[in-house]
């Protein structure tokens, strides 16, 4: 069945699961606010567990004529089968994904549904691509996690210079590499998450640099992809940068991307956390990369992630509204090719990222496949468990600049 078909035969669109969550609220609310899917006749419904928080939900956003409410808990197979079948796509910001979103992709799956999700838990993708790419990539359903701040920033950035290289010189990004500013809070469900990976046997799997690749697609010098440890002085960035607590995640994600659409063996990315020029920038660098390894080794101890745990927000908590309107991001990328030609791209947003922007991202990327499935990249019966950029593309990256996102390729 092709996508169009899918949006055709299935009662709803899109189903939010997992809409009583901190981030789950925010992606009702901008589904209330962007009525793309109401205007265009098609319905759309909430899901979790709780039908009383999810009726809240619903009626304090003020959408109960355009949708329903489904239940079914995370480990309720027969539930999310039903789920799954209702809908052409499946949005799931219930996490930590490892412990709430194995059955539901399973489902998703089985039931040719595509699915979006802002997991930053790269164990769990590796998983699921070993449990499902096949089965995905045969129906042409499109399993796309990481579709937040980790990692669609990064991945649309590097797929951005790739594209306009090849175009304006003829030759692919041999390096790219990404410095970012971050200004927003945290959530208790994105603390849960990474605690329940560094409480896990996971915790291991989380340093491999091509975890999410092919193993086709795995160069043979490793060492020279390891996720930096030190400071440094960049001249093209003109700043001083310090290892980025999700350069992890996102360096994966772009490395899978690199593999599913032929970057290139040669092709190398990294990312950094951008501190400024100057002494005071050079210290803040120094002390960042010293503690962020102090801070994961001392995160290895149950009592540290305990005493952590209780300090933290709560799942279900996060920053208050004026912070999160107060947030922002900036992602710059210098792209560069063989024969020594450079380009520049910028991704920027307002507000706090791993909220707003998150919202943003992950609701854009469900309404690429509820309302634009055969202007995706890919052939119609293109499916697998895939990257935002392999998944979407420039028509992602249209929906997030009519969205207010700054995405640029310098001229
Ligand atoms: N990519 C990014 O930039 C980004 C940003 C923010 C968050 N995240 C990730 O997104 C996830 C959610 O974050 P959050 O702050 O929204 O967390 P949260 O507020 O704790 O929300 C968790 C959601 O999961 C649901 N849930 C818990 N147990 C369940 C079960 N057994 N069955 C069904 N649903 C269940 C909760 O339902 P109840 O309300 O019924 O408890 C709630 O809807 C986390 O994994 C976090 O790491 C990613």
């Amino acid at each position: 069945m092709s996508g169009t078909t899918r949006a055709r035969t299935r009662r709803y669109a899109v189903v939010l699961y997992g809409a009583t969550g901190f981030v789950g609220r925010q992606t009702v609310a901008y589904f209330a606010a962007h009525p793309e899917l109401a205007s265009s006749g098609q319905r759309w419904a909430l899901a979790g567990r709780n039908a009383d928080k999810l009726e809240q939900v619903r009626s304090a956003c003020g959408v109960e004529r355009q949708t329903d409410i489904l239940i079914a808990g995370a480990d309720d197979r027969a539930a999310l089968d039903v789920l799954a079948r209702s809908t052409a796509v499946v949005l799931s910001t219930a996490g930590p994904f490892d412990l709430y979103g194995s059955a539901l992709v399973a489902a998703c799956v089985q039931h040719g549904t595509h699915y979006v999700d802002i997991t930053g838990e790269t164990p769990w993708v590796q998983r699921l691509i070993a449990r499902h790419h096949a089965t995905a990539a045969g129906t042409g359903t499109r399993i796309v996690p990481f579709c937040g701040f980790d990692s669609v920033p990064s991945d649309l950035g590097a797929w951005l210079l790739m594209q306009a290289m090849q175009q304006r010189h003829g030759e692919p990004c041999v390096d790219v590499k990404a410095a970012f500013t971050v200004r927003g809070g945290l959530n208790g469900g994105t603390m849960a998450s990474m605690l329940n990976i560094l409480g896990s046997a996971q915790a291991a799997a989380f340093d491999d640099p091509f975890l999410l690749s092919p193993t086709a697609g795995r160069p043979t010098d490793v060492s020279r992809h390891a996720d930096p440890v030190r400071p440094r002085r960049d001249a093209d960035f003109k700043a001083w940068l310090a290892p980025f607590f999700m350069g992890p995640i996102n360096t994966r994600v772009v490395r899978r991307s690199a593999a599913l659409l032929g970057y290139g063996e040669s092709f190398h990315y990294q990312e950094y956390l951008r501190l400024g020029e100057g002494p005071l920038a050079a210290a803040a660098a120094a002390s960042l990369s010293l503690s962020m390894g102090l801070g994961q080794r001392a995160l290895a101890w149950s009592g540290v992630r305990t005493l952590a745990a209780s300090l933290a927000p709560k799942p279900g908590e996060g920053p208050s509204e004026a912070a999160m309107n107060g947030g922002s991001f900036g992602c710059e990328l210098v792209g560069t090719s063989a024969s020594g030609r450079q380009l520049r791209a910028r991704i920027a947003d307002q507000g706090d990222p791993g909220n707003r922007a998150t919202t943003k991202m992950v609701c854009e990327s469900a309404l690429c496949l509820a309302l634009e499935p055969s202007a995706l990249p890919g052939e119609p019966g293109f499916g697998g468990v895939l990257t935002p950029a392999s998944a979407f593309g420039a028509v992602l990256v249209e929906r997030l600049r009519r969205a207010g996102m700054t995405l640029v390729v310098d001229r």
